[in-house]
């Protein structure tokens, strides 16, 4: 059986890595190390580089991977983005719906990029999920802006759906696959 080690402080992003690696037969085991977030203009710098300031230090054993995420709604030209984590901390759920007020378009991506240790070289992987931001706060499952995000092909937030469902369409999901398919084929 594989397995990976998943660098995270954030206990809701392992589980659903645990979960959906778990499909595929690979076990996670979630290593809590602090990460320096280098602050850069897009998810996949910065995951590779707060990758990349552990493996310089020899602080991660290989097989290692950590993720960035973002939410970029496009009627806010991109925003929260890489400042996600900050946004939410601070203006959170009701902030963003604040600042969607009146706004009819409500498109916006859910993004992950994945950042994985062979051993040798560091690998990048992404996964988008297309989706709107509902009008309101609702569903009580997950974690950070999920109970605001409505992916494509439902009317319910990621919140509401829970994460059997956003395990199976999520950015994270996506990312991870994508890095399965990678390993499987022994590109590395
Ligand atoms: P991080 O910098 O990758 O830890 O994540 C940035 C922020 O985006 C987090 O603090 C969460 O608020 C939000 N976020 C990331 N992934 C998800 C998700 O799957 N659902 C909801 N919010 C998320």
């Amino acid at each position: 059986m594989m397995h990976l080690r998943f660098i995270t402080s954030n206990k809701h992003k392992f589980e659903e890595a645990r979960d959906i690696l778990k499909r595929y037969g690979i076990r996670v085991e979630r290593i809590s190390i602090p990460v320096v977030e280098i602050q850069s203009n897009s998810i996949e710098e910065v995951a590779y580089n707060s990758l990349r300031y552990l493996v310089e230090r020899r602080l991660v054993p290989s097989m290692s991977f950590l993720e960035d995420a973002g939410l970029f709604i496009k009627a806010l030209k991109g925003f929260p983005g890489v400042y996600s984590a900050y946004v939410y901390r601070t203006i959170g759920c009701e902030g963003i719906l604040k600042l969607m007020e009146g706004i009819e378009d409500r498109y916006a991506e859910f993004k992950s990029a994945i950042a994985f240790y062979d051993g040798k070289s560091i690998h990048v992987f992404t996964g988008v999920c297309r989706g709107c931001i509902g009008l309101e706060v609702k569903g009580s499952f997950g974690f950070g802006f999920d109970p605001i995000f409505i992916p494509e092909g439902f009317n319910k937030t990621y919140a509401e759906l829970g994460n059997n469902v956003k395990n199976k369409i999520s950015h994270r999901a996506r990312a991870l696959i994508s890095m399965v398919k990678a390993l499987r084929a022994n590109i590395f």
